[in-house]
């Protein structure tokens, strides 16, 4: 079944509604390229990464896909200097404060993944208050991974359990795949069907490392600037040429 959306200016790209990948997640890479290639400082491609933001969430709630995760700022990135580290935070803090309305209006609940303590108060305040006024909004989830990085995911987790095995809640023989999924930071959400990488990178990056055990993984030259709706959908259609094997064998 072909789609329709505002996105048939596509038409060239249509999709099949009933195999959209629940979940997607993106590193948004490429934006201090997309600016040095214009002679531009890095900071003007962070800016015009967040319109890209919008677009790309805007489109994928207009298709229905239920969740999507944005790596917007890694446990590493703090390394970055602290003019970059100090524009990005506070270009987060207006990214919240200028589209809470638009994401209220379309269902949108804001999830935040990562080491959020580590925010500038400021930001923290904006953001538990972003999760709050959305959390009954449930249209589509929007997780935004924040000071995230996956070793320190696992070994929250891992924490967590040893704490639960200790205090004799948990015998380490109930410990599985399962119990220690829950107890990520991503606990509650599929895991993602599809990861996008643009830039033209080909790594992980400390992003989600336990969760893509069976993620479809997509990379692709296109700086995040320039990421857009047309961008996402030729993500999706080659997602779905994709034969989901999970180890067994295609059927037929
Ligand atoms: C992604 O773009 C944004 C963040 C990591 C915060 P970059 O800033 O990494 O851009 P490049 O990779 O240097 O081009
Ligand atoms: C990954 O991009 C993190 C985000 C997009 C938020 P980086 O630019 O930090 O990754 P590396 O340094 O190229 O691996
Ligand atoms: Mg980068």
């Amino acid at each position: 079944m072909a789609i329709s959306l505002p996105l048939n200016d596509f038409p060239e790209l249509s999709l099949d509604a009933s195999r959209l990948p629940q979940h997607v997640a993106i590193v948004m890479d490429g934006n201090g390229r997309w600016a040095r290639r214009r002679g531009l400082a890095r900071n003007e491609g962070h800016r015009r990464g967040k319109d890209s933001v919008r677009a790309v969430v805007e489109a994928a709630r207009e298709l229905g896909i239920p969740y999507l995760t944005l790596f917007a700022f890694s446990a590493e990135n703090w390394e970055r200097p602290s003019m970059e580290v100090d524009f990005l935070m506070r270009l987060f803090h207006r990214y919240l404060l200028t589209e809470t309305k638009r994401l209220m209006k379309r269902g949108i609940r804001i999830l935040a993944l990562g080491d959020t303590e580590r925010l500038p108060p400021r930001l923290r305040q904006v953001l538990a208050e972003t999760v709050a006024a959305t959390r009954f909004n449930s249209d589509m989830t929007v997780a935004l991974a924040l000071s995230y990085g996956g070793r320190q995911d696992v070994v929250t987790a891992m924490r967590k359990i040893a704490q639960r095995v200790a205090s004799g809640e948990l015998t380490p023989e109930q410990i599985d795949a399962c119990v220690i999924g829950q107890s990520l930071t991503t606990g509650g959400l599929p895991d993602p069907d599809l990861l996008i990488r643009t830039s033209g990178e080909l790594r992980v990056s400390n992003f989600f490392l336990y969760q893509l055990a069976y993620t479809e993984l997509y990379f692709t030259d296109t700086l995040w600037p320039d990421f857009r709706e047309r961008e996402l959908l030729s993500a999706l259609a080659a997602y779905q040429m994709r034969d989901r094997r999970y180890g067994n064998i295609s059927p037929g």
